[in-house]
C-alpha cells in the first residue's frame, strides 16, 4: 500500500514531458510539445503533450491521460508498479504502509515459495546441464525434439533425475522445510515418507508477468500410457492456472509490438514457436481458456489468432475460446493446422516463411471458420443450414459492441445466402431473451436501436446512446470550472431580486438533483457523485485530481475532456460589448443545464407518446395524455428560459 499523500507528492512532483520524453521523442510546438504515439502506427506525428496541462493524448488513436497513465499504458504497469516506477525515476522514498501481522506473515510465505521454486529451477536446469543422468536422458530427449541451447536456457528447462528423493535431499540440505516442499508440489507423499513428484521428467518452469517462476509442469518421457503425460504443480498463494498463460513473461512484449496473440495448446507449441522467432505466443497449457487469461492478453492487444490442432479436440476447444474472446469484446481469428500437426510440429517441420504463410492465409474470422466447418455436411440440407446461421448468429449475440455485430450481421449474411435482416431478426431475438433473463423484463436501450432494419448498404453507427453528449457537456464543465464561482439573478425571501453566488458545481449538481434527473454513461455518473459528496463536504476538487484519478475511465475522460478545452473569449467576441468571462461561464452552464434537462424531457415524451399509442384502456390513455401535457408545459418553460439566457 503506497500512502495517499506519497501518491500525491508523486503526482506532483512529475512532469509529463520528461516522463514521455524517456520513450518517446518530442518536439516543440507552441506551448505544447509533439511527437510521434508509441500506442499505434503513425507516420506524421499526432501524439500531444501538454507540460502546463500534466496530460499527453494522442488525436490519432485517442489514448489520453496523465505521467502515470503513460507509463501504465507504455510499460503494462499496475497502477501501483506506475507509481512506484515515478517515485524512483524522481528520488520520492514510498513508506509502505505498515503492514498487519498477518500481511507479513503471508508477504513471507509468499517469498519463501518464489525463493523455492527459484532454487528448484536453477536445480533442474544444472541437472539436466551437467549430471550424467540429467545429460543424457533430459537434455538428449529437447535435443531430439530439436529444441536448441538458446531456447533451452531462455525457458530454463531442465530435468529432474529418476530417483526416490535426490532433489528433496538437496532442498532439505539447503535449508528448506519438508511443510513447503509438499505445500508447493515440489515433493509427494507426507513429511515422514516424501519423494520427488517429478522423478525422471523434463520440466518446464511456468514463469508469472514478471518472470518469477510460479509452477512447474513436468512431462514423463516414456510412453507408458497408465501414467499421466504431464504432472502440474498444484495451485498455490502464487500460482492460479487460471490466469496464467504459459510463456507469457516472454511474449508480452511481441504481442504489444505486434499487436496480436497467438494462443496454443501446450508447452512444446510455445517453445517450438518462439524458437522460430515467433514469439507473440502463449499457451493455456493444462487448463481449458478462462476467461482471466483473455483479460490478461487484452492488456496487450485485442486481437487473438487461436493456433488448434486440426483434429476434432483441438476444433472444439477453438470453438469454445472463440465464443469467450468475443465476448470480452476482442477480435478473433482462427488457424486450423494440416491433418495431424500440432503447432509445434508444424513449425518444426516446415521453414519459417511457410509458416508464415500458412498462418497469413488461413486465419479465419468465426463466421467463415463456422461456416465452413458447421455446412460442411449440411451442404444441400435446409434444415441443417438453419441450424449452422443459429448458432452462428448466437456466436454474434455474446459480441458487446454493437456495430461489431451489424458488421458481423452482414458477413454472414453473405456467407450464408440469407437477408440481412432475417438474421437481424433472429439476433434481436436472442439479445432480448438475454437481457430478460439478466435484468427481470426490462427493455435494454441498445437493442432498442438495434431493432431499425438492418441497412443494405451502411452499418447504423450511431450507437452512441441519447443524450451522451448533453451529458459530456456537463461533465467538462465540472472539469474545468466546478471550483468556480459564477453570479447568478435570483429573489430573495421577500421576492426581492439579488445576485448571489453559486459554484459551477453546485449549479449543475444541485439543480439536477432537485429534479431528480441522473447521467446515464456509468463514467459520468462517477463524476457526478464525486462533486455531489464534495458540495456535502465543502471542499471542490480540482481538474488535476481527475486527471490523475485512479480508475483509468475517469482519468482518460478528464485528459480528453480538458485537451479541447472551451475558449470562453471565443464566446465574448461575438459579443456586441465584452463581458465579464464569469458572466459568459454562468451562462454556458445555465444554458447546458437546461439542453440537458430538454433532451430528458423530449425522451421521457417520445417514451409516452409510444404508451399512448400502444395502450387500449381508455382511461390509462387519459392518465398518459395528462402526464404529457405536463411535459409539454415544462419543456415550453425551458425554451423559454433557453431563449431569454440566449437573449440575454
Ligand atoms: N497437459 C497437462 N496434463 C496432461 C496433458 C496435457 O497439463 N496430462 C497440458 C500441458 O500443458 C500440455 C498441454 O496440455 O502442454 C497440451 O497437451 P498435449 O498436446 O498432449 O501436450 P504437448 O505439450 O503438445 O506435448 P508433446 O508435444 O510433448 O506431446
Ligand atoms: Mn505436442
Amino acid at each position: 500500500m503506497i500512502p495517499h499523500d506519497t501518491i500525491m507528492s508523486i503526482i506532483d512532483t512529475v512532469r509529463i514531458e520528461e516522463v514521455v520524453s524517456d520513450f518517446v521523442s518530442l518536439k516543440k510546438r507552441g506551448a505544447n510539445l509533439i511527437g510521434v504515439c508509441p500506442f499505434h502506427k503513425e507516420k506524421t506525428p499526432s501524439f500531444i503533450v501538454s507540460p502546463a496541462k500534466g496530460i499527453f493524448k494522442c488525436f490519432g488513436c485517442g489514448k489520453a491521460g496523465d505521467s502515470v497513465r503513460f507509463v501504465m499504458e507504455h510499460e503494462h504497469y499496475s497502477y501501483p508498479e506506475a507509481l512506484r516506477y515515478l517515485a524512483n525515476k524522481y528520488g520520492i522514498i514510498i513508506e509502505e504502509k505498515e503492514q498487519s501481522a498477518e500481511e507479513i506473515v503471508a508477504q513471507n510465505e509468499r517469498e519463501k515459495m518464489f525463493n523455492i521454486n527459484t532454487f528448484a529451477q536453477q536445480y533442474f536446469s544444472e541437472t539436466m546441464k551437467n549430471n550424467e543422468e540429467g545429460l543424457a536422458i533430459g537434455m538428449s530427449y529437447f535435443k531430439e525434439r530439436g529444441f536448441r541451447d538458446a531456447i533451452i536456457n531462455k525457458f530454463q528447462l531442465g530435468y529432474c533425475l529418476n530417483q526416490r528423493d535426490a532433489f528433496i535431499q538437496h532442498a532439505i540440505k539447503n535449508g528448506y522445510s519438508k511443510e513447503l516442499l509438499l505445500k508447493i508440489g515440489l515433493a509427494s507423499g507426507t513429511e515422514e515418507r516424501m519423494y520427488d513428484k517429478y522423478q525422471g521428467r523434463v520440466i518446464f518452469p511456468i514463469h508469472n508477468l514478471t518472470g518469477k517462476v510460479i509452477g512447474f509442469g513436468a512431462r514423463i518421457l516414456s510412453s507408458d500410457k497408465t501414467k499421466a503425460k504431464y504432472l502440474n504443480s498444484p495451485e498455490s498463494e502464487i500460482y492460479n492456472k487460471s490466469q496464467t498463460l504459459y510463456g507469457i513473461y516472454f511474449a508480452k512484449n511481441e504481442i504489444s509490438r505486434l499487436d496480436n496473440c497467438i494462443l496454443v495448446e501446450g508447452y512444446a507449441d510455445v517453445l517450438s514457436m518462439h524458437q522460430a522467432g515467433i514469439e507473440n505466443t502463449v499457451a493455456s497449457s493444462g487448463t481449458s481458456l478462462t476467461t482471466e487469461q483473455i483479460r490478461l492478453i487484452s492488456r496487450y492487444t485485442k486481437n487473438i489468432t487461436i493456433l488448434y490442432d486440426g483434429d476434432s479436440a483441438g476444433i472444439h476447444a477453438a470453438l469454445r475460446g472463440t465464443d469467450m474472446i468475443l465476448e470480452e469484446g476482442m477480435n478473433v481469428r482462427i488457424v486450423v493446422l494440416p491433418p495431424d500437426e500440432d503447432p509445434d510440429s508444424f513449425v518444426q517441420h516446415n521453414p519459417i516463411e511457410v509458416v508464415r504463410d500458412y498462418i497469413d492465409k488461413n486465419a479465419k474470422d468465426f463466421i467463415s471458420f463456422k461456416t465452413q466447418l458447421l455446412l460442411k455436411d449440411a451442404a444441400n440440407n435446409p434444415i441443417k443450414k438453419a441450424e449452422v446461421v443459429k448458432d452462428i448468429v448466437n456466436t454474434i449475440s455474446v459480441i458487446p459492441d454493437a456495430i461489431f455485430r451489424a458488421t458481423y450481421i452482414k458477413e454472414c449474411s453473405r456467407m450464408m445466402e440469407m437477408s440481412e435482416q432475417t438474421l437481424m431478426n433472429e439476433l434481436n431475438k436472442l439479445l432480448r431473451a438475454k437481457i430478460r433473463k439478466n435484468n427481470g423484463i426490462q427493455q435494454n436501450q441498445e437493442v432498442v436501436t438495434e431493432d431499425v432494419k438492418a441497412e443494405p448498404q451502411n452499418i447504423n453507427v450511431d450507437t452512441v446512446p441519447i443524450g451522451f453528449y448533453q451529458e459530456q457537456e456537463l461533465v467538462k464543465l465540472l472539469l474545468m470550472y466546478g471550483d468556480k464561482e459564477v453570479d447568478i439573478d435570483g429573489v430573495d425571501e421577500n421576492n426581492e431580486p439579488i445576485i448571489y453566488k453559486v459554484s459551477v458545481a453546485s449549479l449543475i449538481v444541485d439543480d439536477l438533483k432537485n429534479d431528480d434527473l441522473l447521467f446515464k454513461d456509468e463514467t459520468h455518473k462517477i463524476v457526478f457523485n464525486i462533486y455531489d459528496k464534495a458540495l456535502d463536504d465543502g471542499v471542490l476538487p480540482k481538474e488535476q485530481y481527475f486527471v490523475s484519478h485512479e480508475n483509468p475511465k475517469i482519468s482518460e475522460l478528464a485528459a480528453n475532456l480538458l485537451s479541447s478545452p472551451y475558449k470562453l473569449d471565443n464566446w465574448e467576441k461575438k459579443e456586441i460589448k465584452v463581458k465579464k468571462e464569469e458572466d459568459v461561464l454562468a451562462r454556458l452552464v445555465v444554458t447546458s443545464v437546461l439542453r440537458f434537462k430538454d433532451m430528458v424531457l423530449d425522451e421521457k415524451r417520445n417514451e409516452l407518446t409510444r404508451q399512448i399509442m400502444e395502450t387500449t384502456d381508455i382511461d390509462d390513455q387519459l392518465i398518459l395524455m395528462t402526464k404529457k401535457k405536463r411535459l409539454d408545459d415544462l419543456r415550453i418553460k425551458i425554451n423559454h428560459e433557453l431563449g431569454i439566457v440566449i437573449a440575454k
